[in-house]
C-alpha cells in the first residue's frame, strides 16, 4: 500500500481499500507478522464501536483481521460506553492473549479497567469484567501495558501508577509505583539496554501538546522526569503517544495519535517513528513524514510533481486533479484554522473507489504529506478535494474548548506515482 514506508500523519488503506481504524494502539509481532490492535472509531459519534485487529509483515501494508471484540450487549462494554486504548499481550504462563481497555461512561465521569482474554491473537476476545486490585475495581482511565523479558505484565496508568500483574494477568497484584508522572495522560513503556522508559503526554483531550518521558533503573523507580521527547514546539510531531515496539533490529519505534474529533475514523492518522535511546532519554530527532522500516532511514515519495496551489475555507469549493498512474498523493499545510476536506479518489468511469475526510487542522502549523491514495491498477484516475466548511472541534470534560478557528484546505502539491 505505502510502497514499503511507514508514512506519519496521512491515512493508512487497509487490503479493503478503508482506512486503517485502529486509534489508542498496540502492536505485537508473533511468528514474522506485526497485529495492530486499535480502538475502531466512527466519524461520527464518540461510542464504543469495538476494537480491530490489523496485521503486517512490513509495518507498511495493513490487513484486516475484524473486529476483535464488539461492542456487548450490555455492562460496560455495551452501548453508550466509551471503549478505549486497547492493549493486548500473550500470557506466557498460561498461553491466553489478554487485552485490557478502559471503559466509561460518554462523559468519561466513570472510568473502569476491563479485560478480556482469546486463545488465538486474533480473537474473537470474551469479555470478563473488570480487572481488580485487592478485590477492587482499578477507577482509571488512561492505561497502557508493558511486558517485562521475564515475560511479567504490567499495567500502567495516567498520572504513572504501575501494576504488576499476575502470573495469569487476569489480576493486578502489586502497586510497584505510585503517582511517578502527575498530570500525565496516555502511559507509554519502553526498556532498552536495561533500562525503563515511559512515556506521558499531558492532558488536552484530543489536542497534541508536548509529551514527555522518564526513565528508570527498574520498574520500582528512581523514575527521573527526562523532558521533551519530540522536537521542541512541534506539540510531539503532533500526536499523543499510545505505545511504543521495536523493530527486528532492535531499534525502538515510538507509535502515536493524530486525532480529529469528530472525524477520527478517517481523519485521525497514526504518528510512528523511530526513537533515538541514547543514555537515559529517548530522542525523535525530526520528523519523517516517510521512512523506511528496512534502513531505518527517511524516505520521500517518487512521483511527477505537480503545482497545485489551492487554498480556500468556503463550503463546497473544490479542485479535481486527474492523474495517470497508481496513486496520488497531497502535500499541504495544515494549520490553526484549517479543518476539513473531503477527499474522493475516482477511476475514469466515475466510480468512486474511495471517499474519506481529510483535516487540515494543527495547533502548530505544519507543511508535509496531508493524504496517500490508495494503490489503484495503472490508468487514469482523478482525485476531487472538496472543502467541507465545517471545523474540527469539541470541548473536554471540564467544558474547555479545544480545535480549528477557520475551515480552511490548502493543497500546494501533487506527486502522481507511475
Ligand atoms: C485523552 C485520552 C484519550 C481520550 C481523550 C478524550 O486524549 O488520552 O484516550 O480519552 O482524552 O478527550
Amino acid at each position: 500500500m505505502s510502497g514499503q514506508l511507514v508514512m506519519s500523519g496521512v491515512p493508512w488503506f487497509d487490503d479493503r481499500g478503508q482506512t486503517v481504524n485502529a486509534h489508542g494502539a498496540c502492536l505485537l509481532e508473533q511468528d514474522g507478522r506485526y497485529y495492530l490492535f486499535g480502538e475502531y472509531k466512527t466519524d461520527d459519534v464518540n461510542r464504543f464501536a469495538g476494537f480491530a485487529c490489523y496485521s503486517s509483515a512490513d509495518l507498511a501494508d495493513w490487513r484486516f483481521e475484524g473486529i476483535v471484540l464488539p461492542q456487548q450487549d450490555g455492562g460496560l462494554m455495551g452501548p453508550g460506553r466509551i471503549g478505549e486504548r486497547v492493549k493486548v499481550m500473550r500470557c506466557p504462563s498460561t498461553g491466553v492473549y489478554v487485552m485490557y481497555m478502559h471503559s466509561d461512561d460518554l462523559r468519561y465521569m466513570d472510568p473502569h479497567i476491563c479485560v478480556a482474554t482469546s486463545d488465538t491473537i486474533d480473537g474473537e476476545y470474551t469479555f470478563a469484567g473488570e480487572l481488580t486490585y485487592q478485590g477492587e475495581p482499578i477507577r482509571k482511565w488512561d492505561m497502557g501495558t508493558f511486558q517485562d523479558d521475564d515475560g511479567t505484565g504490567y499495567l500502567l496508568l495516567h498520572e504513572g501508577d504501575i501494576y504488576r500483574l499476575s502470573e495469569d494477568y487476569l489480576v493486578a497484584e502489586e502497586r510497584v509505583a505510585e503517582g511517578v508522572a502527575r498530570g500525565g495522560e496516555s502511559p507509554a513503556m519502553l526498556k532498552h539496554d536495561g533500562r525503563y522508559f515511559l512515556m506521558f503526554s499531558h492532558k488536552t483531550s484530543w489536542e497534541s501538546n508536548e509529551n514527555f518521558h522518564l526513565s528508570a533503573p527498574a520498574l520500582e523507580g528512581p523514575w527521573t522526569y527526562r523532558g521533551h521527547f519530540a522536537p521542541d514546539g512541534s506539540l510531539t510531531c503532533n500526536s499523543q503517544c499510545t505505545f511504543a515496539f521495536r523493530l527486528p533490529t532492535g531499534e525502538p519505534v515510538y507509535m502515536g495519535d493524530r486525532w480529529s474529533f469528530p472525524h477520527q475514523a478517517s481523519a485521525a492518522t497514526y504518528v510512528w517513528q523511530p526513537l533515538r535511546a541514547e543514555d537515559d532519554t529517548l530522542s525523535i530527532p525530526e520528523f519523517w513524514g516517510a521512512w523506511d522500516p528496512r534502513t531505518r532511514g527517511p524516505a520521500e515519495l517518487v512521483g511527477k510533481e505537480t503545482e497545485i496551489d489551492f487554498s480556500s475555507d468556503i463550503a463546497g469549493e473544490e479542485i479535481v486533479i486527474p492523474f495517470t498512474g497508481t496513486r496520488v498523493a497531497l502535500v499541504g499545510r495544515s494549520r490553526p484554522d484549517g479543518s476539513y476536506a473531503r477527499v474522493e479518489l475516482t477511476r475514469a468511469d466515475g466510480t468512486v473507489v474511495s471517499s474519506i475526510y481529510v483535516t487540515f487542522y494543527s495547533k502548530v502549523p505544519d507543511s508535509g504529506y496531508r493524504y496517500v491514495s490508495p494503490v489503484l491498477p495503472w490508468g487514469h484516475h482523478a482525485l476531487r478535494v472538496t472543502v467541507l466548511g465545517e471545523p474540527t472541534e469539541w470541548s473536554d470534560k471540564r467544558g474547555e474548548r479545544f480545535g480549528s478557528v477557520g475551515t480552511r484546505v490548502t493543497v500546494d502539491r501533487a506527486v502522481v506515482i507511475d
